[in-house]
């Protein structure tokens, strides 16, 4: 039995994936032989509904000054992230000199919409090479990982937030109730919270494990955000489905009484009761069905290596790393992987060691197969690759091929 990490109540996990490593620790092929692994488990609590990890590697071996995420490798998610800001821009700044925060800005792909505005703006980033690349483009960001005495700070020396926003790192962070606690504080008396992150509900749905690795530490729905924020004095006002990220959902907070709930909230949680979000029974299913595509995609890619055929891989995504470690697919199956971005070129994926290389070896190599790791960016990247004449490889939903 584990502690949940929301509520501290007993939970049991309902999978294992083995020893996985850091999913963003793409390595050199000198350093190989001292790589790290942790046992990644998962669980569901039956008391608050927040699905976990149930352990995580220490904050700064993921988060440090060789983070291998740039965010604006995508340029789908800056048109995302241009409407993100818009939309909190419209609905929520309405007064003079508004001030907005966000954790984890990255390269600053959210808020170099805000600097464009001139808007004051403050970004916190831990992960130093991204946060200067945010700094070359004059976007006001401090190295740090966000937290309760973090908020403190920042209040100090700028006042208190009119927005505070945050995608894809909410879900990062086990320590969540200090994060909870530094937004109640930094948050005005109209202030908001609006965070996305991948959601519960398509997990279910596509049965898309590999949203599950080391960085990863929640899973959410709106039944355990909602649970989570009111331990802070915070509701949960709105919530609104993404296409990003295979499926994520936006939720919008602010200090209790302070707006109307919109009917979505309610209509929601309805939704995941009636999909069994709030069932153990439908996490032992979900186990079945993972499991399923894992045989599935391991048989495929021997078979296909047994006729001969050439396999490359298509984007070296951390989600990538635990589908990889997960189904023991290596550089046996799987010649290698491209990746725009310049830090994974030349290196190894993390456990497995398939060599990542550059784009152009992608259009060089003529590949029989190619597997969409990146499968999120799907419509981008079909667009981009409507040339290419070899089959496609997917495992969301399931194991399948296409042209
Ligand atoms: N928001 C961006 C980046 C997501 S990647 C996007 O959606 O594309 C997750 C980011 O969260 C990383 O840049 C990581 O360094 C950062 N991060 C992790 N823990 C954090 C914390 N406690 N405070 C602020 N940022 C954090
Ligand atoms: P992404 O799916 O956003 O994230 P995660 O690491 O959270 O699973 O990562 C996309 C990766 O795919 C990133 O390393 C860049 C790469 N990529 C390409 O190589 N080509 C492309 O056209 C796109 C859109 C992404």
């Amino acid at each position: 039995m584990s502690l949940c990490l929301i509520c501290n109540n007993e939970y049991k996990p309902f999978i294992s994936f083995g020893p996985q490593p850091i999913a963003n620790g793409f390595i050199k092929m000198e350093d190989l032989g001292n790589e790290y692994f942790f046992d990644m488990q998962v669980g569901h609590c039956e008391v608050c509904n927040m699905v976990q990890l149930v352990d995580q590697p220490d904050r700064e071996q993921m988060f440090n000054s060789n983070y291998a995420f740039f965010s604006s490798t995508s340029t789908y998610m800056a048109k995302h992230f241009q409407q993100f800001a818009e939309t909190i821009k419209s609905t929520y700044l309405q007064n003079d000199n508004p001030f907005v925060v966000e954790m984890g800005s990255n390269d600053g792909i959210m808020l170099q919409n805000f600097k464009n505005w001139n808007i004051r703006h403050l970004g916190v980033e831990p992960s130093s090479n991204v946060a200067d690349v945010a700094r070359s483009k004059g976007i006001n960001t401090i190295v740090e990982f966000f937290d309760e005495e973090v908020a403190k700070n920042i209040i100090s020396e700028y006042g208190k937030a009119d927005a505070f926003m945050t995608a894809n790192v909410m879900c990062h962070i086990p320590y969540i109730h200090s994060i909870a606690k530094g937004i109640k504080t930094l948050l005005s008396d109209n202030g908001v919270l609006c965070f996305e992150d991948p959601y519960m509900g398509d997990i279910m749905e596509k049965a898309s494990y590999d949203q599950i690795y080391d960085e990863h530490v929640f899973f959410f729905s709106a039944m355990s955000v909602k649970y989570l924020f009111e331990m802070h004095g915070m509701e949960l006002i709105d919530a609104a489905h993404q296409t990003t990220h295979g499926g994520s959902m936006r939720y919008t907070l602010a200090h209790k009484g302070a707006y109307n709930v919109s009917k979505s909230v309610e209509d929601l949680i309805e939704k995941e009761k009636s999909i069994g979000l709030n069932n153990s029974k439908n996490y032992a299913e979900l186990k079945t069905r993972i499991e399923k595509s894992k045989t599935d995609l391991y048989e495929l890619l021997s078979s296909l290596k047994s006729q001969g055929k050439k396999v490359v891989g298509y984007g070296a995504t951390s989600k990538s790393t635990t589908i990889l470690n997960y189904c023991n697919i290596g550089p046996d199956l799987i010649e290698f992987i491209s990746d725009t971005t310049p830090i994974k070129q030349g290196k190894l994926t993390p456990g497995m060691h398939i060599p990542v290389k550059e784009y152009n070896d992608f259009i060089a190599s003529d590949a029989d197969y190619t597997v969409l790791f990146a499968w999120n960016h799907k419509t981008e990247i079909m667009e981009k690759e409507s040339k290419y004449k070899g089959k496609w490889i997917t495992h969301v939903p399931f194991v399948q091929v296409f042209e």
